[in-house]
């Protein structure tokens, strides 16, 4: 084998391991195209689930090792949380598919949106068990048809800028505690937080509000995450995880490439001298 084609085979898994990475990526954006195709709305669960009674004990089971620690015992409370007997469908909805619960730090920390924990079949019977407990709201049925979104605009700035700014970028509140910014909250987790007002959030609920005036809400909350970006670059709007892993593949790969060029120029250097065993060399000899 020559040293060219060598050096050449050295590039495989460079160019492999991008080819994977961009693989990955268009994959992402796919499966997150067909989850907006299939499930406009967010619901990530069957809404008969919740009624079902093998639904409700295979989320007794999962209970007792996720939440139990915090939640106590059928949901009466401890310490550590609060109790949710009567938290509801939405309420667990809402905390599961956001990511916030399991709950990973202390009872005083503001739980923090992440990629959810749990598979949706999971959160299918957590919250059919959660919903089981006790009276609470159920699952809304989002109607954007019925939204006006200049009345959700007017409703919007009058009764959520002022904690999750006017872009809905979010800010700080008193507690050490913030409103997060709605980037990336589904329509029906934008009905549930008005529903149950999570954390220090208040409750916008139909005793207030009309369901027409509620979808109006939810159907401005989704043209304000339509605004283009304010800075950097947006990816197909697959979202942060994303955009930052393809920093990271692009960073690496060009590391790794300028490593490769520098240590390539170092072994052409070196082969005027006689080098005994190279690894090219080496792989040859296996081969044979
Ligand atoms: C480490 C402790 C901890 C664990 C584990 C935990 N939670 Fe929580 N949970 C909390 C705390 C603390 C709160 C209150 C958070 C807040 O400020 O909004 C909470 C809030 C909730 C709420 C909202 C309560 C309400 O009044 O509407 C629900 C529903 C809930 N948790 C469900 C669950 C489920 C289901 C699990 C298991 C998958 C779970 N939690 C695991 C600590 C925990
Ligand atoms: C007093 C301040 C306050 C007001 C007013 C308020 N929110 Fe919130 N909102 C919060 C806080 C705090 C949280 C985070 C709750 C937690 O700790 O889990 C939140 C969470 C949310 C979330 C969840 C975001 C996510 O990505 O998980 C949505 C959606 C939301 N609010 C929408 C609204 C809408 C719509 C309105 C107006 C009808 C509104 N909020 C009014 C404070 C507020």
């Amino acid at each position: 084998m020559t040293a060219l084609r060598a050096r050449h085979l050295r590039l495989v898994p460079v160019v492999a391991a991008v080819a994977v990475a961009v693989a990955g990526l268009l994959g992402a954006q796919a499966q997150a195209a067909e989850e907006e195709e299939h499930d406009p709305l967010g619901y990530v669960i069957d809404l008969a689930a919740v009624e079902d009674p093998e639904s409700v004990a295979d989320g007794a089971e999962l209970y007792l090792t996720g939440c139990v620690s915090c939640h106590g015992l059928g949901g009466v409370g401890s310490p550590r949380g609060p109790a949710i007997t009567d938290a509801g469908a939405a309420s667990a909805h809402f905390y599961l598919t956001t990511g916030r619960m399991p709950h990973a730090a202390g009872p005083d920390e503001q739980p923090v949106r992440k990629e959810p924990a749990y598979d949706p079949e999971e959160i299918e019977d957590l919250v059919a068990y959660v919903a089981s407990l006790g009276e609470g709201p159920e699952i809304p049925h989002v109607d954007l048809a019925e939204a006006n979104l200049q009345e959700g605009g007017d409703l919007y700035r009058g009764q959520c800028a002022a904690c999750h700014s006017a872009t809905g970028a979010g800010g700080a509140l008193s507690f050490g505690q913030n409103a997060p910014a709605l980037g990336e909250a589904t329509p029906v987790q934008v009905y549930e937080a008005m529903l149950i007002g999570p954390g220090l959030m208040p409750v916008f609920g139909p005793e207030t509000f009309s369901e027409e005036e509620l979808n109006s809400m939810v159907r401005y909350v989704e043209a304000l995450q339509d605004v283009p970006d304010p800075g950097g670059f947006a990816l197909g709007r697959v979202g942060p995880m994303p955009e930052g892993f393809v920093a990271v593949i692009i960073g690496t790969g060009a590391v790794t490439l300028a490593a490769f060029l520098i240590g390539s120029r170092r072994h052409g250097e070196a082969e005027g001298d006689s080098e005994p065993v190279r690894p090219a060399d080496a792989s040859e000899g296996t081969g044979r």
